[in-house]
């Protein structure tokens, strides 16, 4: 399996042509070379930061460190699930708090690009829709779909009055100079025949007659109408793309070269800052592009159930700021001198003519140069992926690194390479503050194994399918029956089909097992041999789900849960067929429903010392720790438990599945980051729901660090076997 994914999402505006666009106050437009704003064409450096993925304590630090970075633009998406939980109700406080957000980047002087969606993607739970819009009847999401696009409609607007309440369009005044509607659209598009592009019109229109003042985007779309910009995305816009499909419009390429988040089960990726760099240049060069983001700049995490099917809650952790928003150097470092080498010759870039002309079988130059005064930038590239050349450039010989750009603001000098690397690096370092490994601080409590009961207020005669039933208040769906085994059956086979994503399999308050599929392979089978009581046997499975599908078209109508139950016999023919049969479904674990990770819901249930219960399913464990002392991030090491989710103070720190192991047998994701605002100063609940059986006694609270090395020989001679992480 292939696991690995790209890390940085880039987002270049490049400009083709020369549109003729009036300059206005301090609207935002744009013309054949850069967005201008307050009627001066830019070239923007921006980064996302998903405010839901830190905290409001964390915001101000994020944003400074994207400042002091280079940047000018933060981008984020919004996350309709977030805001809008039931039809109606909205919810815009704590981490959910967009304008508090949105402020803190006009209070740090840098611009804001919303990606309204409210479509999303973004390995977010639902691509950020809400549940409820799966119960509408008739519904189809993204598309020309009354009812879709009524919620759809209705949000955005809600949004987009939002913002204009609070003055935060740049024609007000305010930082925001893009928004964005939909999301890669085009991918999904040809799935609705004629009524794709009649979508595109209409949201298009939708959102244009709001009236934001600020160009609207659509990345990925072909045909956005005017005056919307489409975008390119994928690998090899510079050959591929069509361009813009207006002459007045400026091109813009959106490509996912490095990003990418991780999934369990699988390896992170590991991107170097002159790869970044590299591309970085070429598109500013050879695309003129005059806007780039990086996509993360910071990942943070998905916290409480969040995160897409199968996605990890550490995401984007190879960012510039890591998931705890430290800088990650020497990435951090270097983007940062690329951007300011860019913008020390931004003027010519803008306003000077390029021509370009090859200086080697593989290296070419770029020049910007103005008509008047004469100003010129060059670019010097080497594609040569392995050698070095030697290129001569106005009479001047210029020694270019393999794969490398070098950037020269005068013509003359070279101010930056994007191979050579001149910042300082770091090294991640983990403390451990506090270990739990006394059993006296410990208590657990079983979960219940839910049987079928007559009186159980959910049945059917078929397997339903678990979203359906789930309505995802829960990631966990009960499946039980009861059968009288009357049969002559030696050797006796449970075997489960399902669609995802985990399921636990326990016969007569047994457990018999567990199996799961993964983020390319949803469906699974598990087989495994039990023991049948003559007459009335209890079997009760136990469905998961780690995150709902955020991808591809007729998201309404994806499966998931059981699709057959048999017990098969070695013996005979004979086989137990329950897929058609009476079911009873209950939603959530009791401990879950009973919310018994609140202190005020804790003697809900019954505790007990924990000695004899570890490596148990289902059950739930609880402690209380001090912080540790300082300001150092802080993140649980939960190397030595299974699968399930950890709560602290009552707030989720998210799913962990430690269990799933890597092609190299390492679990994906061991260290869970627990923000400093969720904690208090003495007696902290930490409350650990465990599926499958782990040791709570080897966990441990670590405190998160760098150590700066200023010079990387030094780095990698003394320290020979630290990843460069
Ligand atoms: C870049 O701009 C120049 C004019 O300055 C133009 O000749 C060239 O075609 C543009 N290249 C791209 C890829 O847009
Ligand atoms: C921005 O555009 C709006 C609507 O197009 C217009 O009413 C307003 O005067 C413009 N603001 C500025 C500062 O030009
Ligand atoms: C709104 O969201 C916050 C999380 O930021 C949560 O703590 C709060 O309970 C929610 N409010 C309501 C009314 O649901
Ligand atoms: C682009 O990246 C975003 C963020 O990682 C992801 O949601 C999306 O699936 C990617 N798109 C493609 C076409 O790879
Ligand atoms: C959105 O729909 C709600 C009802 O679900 C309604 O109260 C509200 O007025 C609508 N808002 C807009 C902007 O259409
Ligand atoms: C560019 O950098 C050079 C040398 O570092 C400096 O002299 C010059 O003023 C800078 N130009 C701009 C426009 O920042
Ligand atoms: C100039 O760059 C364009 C891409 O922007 C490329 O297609 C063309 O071949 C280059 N011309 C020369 C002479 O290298
Ligand atoms: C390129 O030049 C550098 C610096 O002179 C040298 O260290 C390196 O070995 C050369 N690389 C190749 C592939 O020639
Ligand atoms: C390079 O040298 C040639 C011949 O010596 C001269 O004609 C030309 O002007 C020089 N070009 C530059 C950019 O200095
Ligand atoms: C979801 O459940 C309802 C009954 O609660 C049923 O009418 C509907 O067909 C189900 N939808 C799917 C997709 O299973
Ligand atoms: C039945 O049992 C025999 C002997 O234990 C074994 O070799 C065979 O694989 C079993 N068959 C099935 C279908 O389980
Ligand atoms: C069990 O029943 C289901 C539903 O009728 C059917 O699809 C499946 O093929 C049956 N299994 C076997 C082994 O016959």
């Amino acid at each position: 399996m292939e696991w690995r994914r790209l890390w940085f999402w880039v987002m270049v505006v490049v400009l083709m042509t020369e549109g003729a666009v009036s300059v206005s106050g301090g609207n935002v437009t744009y013309d054949g070379r850069s967005l201008i704003i307050d009627g001066q064409r830019k070239i923007l450096f921006s980064g996302s930061i998903h405010y839901p993925r830190s905290t409001p304590e964390m915001w101000p630090s994020l944003i400074g460190k994207a400042k002091e970075g280079g940047l000018d633009v933060i981008q984020t998406y919004v996350f309709w699930n977030l805001h809008e939980p039931q039809p109606g109700q909205y919810n815009f406080s704590g981490r959910y708090d967009l304008v508090k957000f949105i402020k803190e980047i006009q209070a740090q002087g840098l611009y804001a690009c919303l990606r309204i969606g409210p479509y999303i993607e973004s390995e977010w739970t639902y691509g950020g829709f809400p549940f409820w819009l799966h119960d509408v009847p008739g519904i189809v999401y993204r598309t020309d779909n009354e009812l879709f696009k009524f919620y759809m409609q209705n949000f955005t607007t809600k949004i987009v009055n939002l913002m204009q309440s609070e003055g935060l369009y740049a024609s007000q005044g305010g930082p925001i100079i893009l928004s964005q509607i939909e999301n890669e659209y085009q991918n999904v598009e040809a799935a609705f025949h004629e009524k794709g592009p009649a979508y595109v019109q209409w949201a298009a229109k939708m959102a244009v007659n709001l009236q934001t003042g600020v160009p609207w985007v659509m990345c990925k779309q072909t045909d956005a109408p005017d005056p919307v910009i489409n975008t390119c995305n994928g690998m090899k816009c510079g050959q591929t793309f069509g361009g813009p499909n207006s002459p007045n419009k400026p091109s813009m390429w959106t490509e996912n070269w490095t990003s990418f988040y991780q999934v369990y089960g699988g390896e992170p990726y590991i991107r170097s800052a002159e790869d970044i760099a590299f591309h970085v240049a070429l598109f500013i060069a050879r695309m003129n592009g005059s806007y780039v983001n990086y996509y993360m700049y910071h990942g943070g995490t998905n916290f409480g159930r969040t995160s897409s099917a199968y996605v990890i809650t550490s995401y984007y952790d190879q960012a510039p700021l890591d998931e705890y928003g430290l800088l990650r150097q020497p990435k951090r470092g270097h983007l940062k001198q690329l951007h300011a080498a860019i913008r020390n010759c931004s003027t010519t870039l803008l306003q000077g003519m390029r021509t370009n002309f090859s200086l080697g079988q593989l290296q070419e130059a770029y020049v910007f140069r103005e008509e008047s005064g004469g100003r010129c930038v060059a670019f010097l590239t080497n594609n040569d992926e392995k050698d070095n050349a030697t290129v001569q450039f106005q009479n001047t010989s210029y020694y270019l690194m393999p794969r490398s750009i070098s950037i020269l603001p005068d013509c003359e000098k070279v101010i930056f390479n994007t191979a050579k690397v001149n910042t300082s690096y770091n090294k991640r370092i983990t403390r451990s503050a506090q270990i739990f490994d006394s059993v006296d601080k410990w208590e657990g409590s079983k979960d219940v194994i839910q049987n079928f009961e007559p009186t159980i207020s959910l049945q059917s005669n078929t397997l339903l399918e678990h979203m359906n039933v789930t309505k995802d208040k829960s990631d966990y769906l009960w499946y039980t029956m009861r059968f009288d085994h009357n049969i002559s059956c030696t050797e006796p086979v449970l075997r489960v089909v399902s669609l995802g994503h985990v399921a636990h399999a326990f016969v007569n308050d047994i457990y018999i097992g567990n199996a799961h599929g993964n983020h390319d392979t949803k469906q699974f089978i598990m087989e495994n041999p039990v023991v049948l009581n003559n007459g009335s046997n209890n079997i009760s499975l136990l469905s998961v789900m780690v995150g709902l599908p955020d991808s591809g078209a007729f998201l309404e109508r994806r499966f998931a849960g059981l699709q057959g139950v048999e017990i098969h016999c070695n013996n005979t023919d004979q086989f137990y067929n329950f897929t058609n049969y009476a079911w009873g479904y209950k939603v959530g674990l009791l401990g879950e429903n009973l919310q018994i990770y609140r202190e005020e819901n804790l003697d809900d249930i019954e505790w007990s010392k924990i000695n004899g219960s570890l490596n148990q399913p289902l059950i739930w464990y609880k402690t209380s720790f001090n912080p540790p002392a300082g300001n150092d991030p802080i993140a649980l090491n939960l190397s030595s438990m299974g699968k399930g989710e950890a709560w602290i103070n009552g707030q989720s720190v998210g799913r962990y599945w430690v269990s799933f192991l890597t092609s190299k047998g390492k679990p994906s994701q061991t260290m869970y980051h627990v923000p400093r605002s969720f904690l208090k100063d003495s007696e902290n609940l930490l409350v650990l729901l465990e599926e499958v059986g782990g040791n709570p006694l080897h966990i441990s609270l670590n405190t998160i660090s760098l150590s700066t090395l200023s010079d990387r020989t030094y780095f990698l001679s003394s320290i020979p076997s630290i990843r460069l992480d």
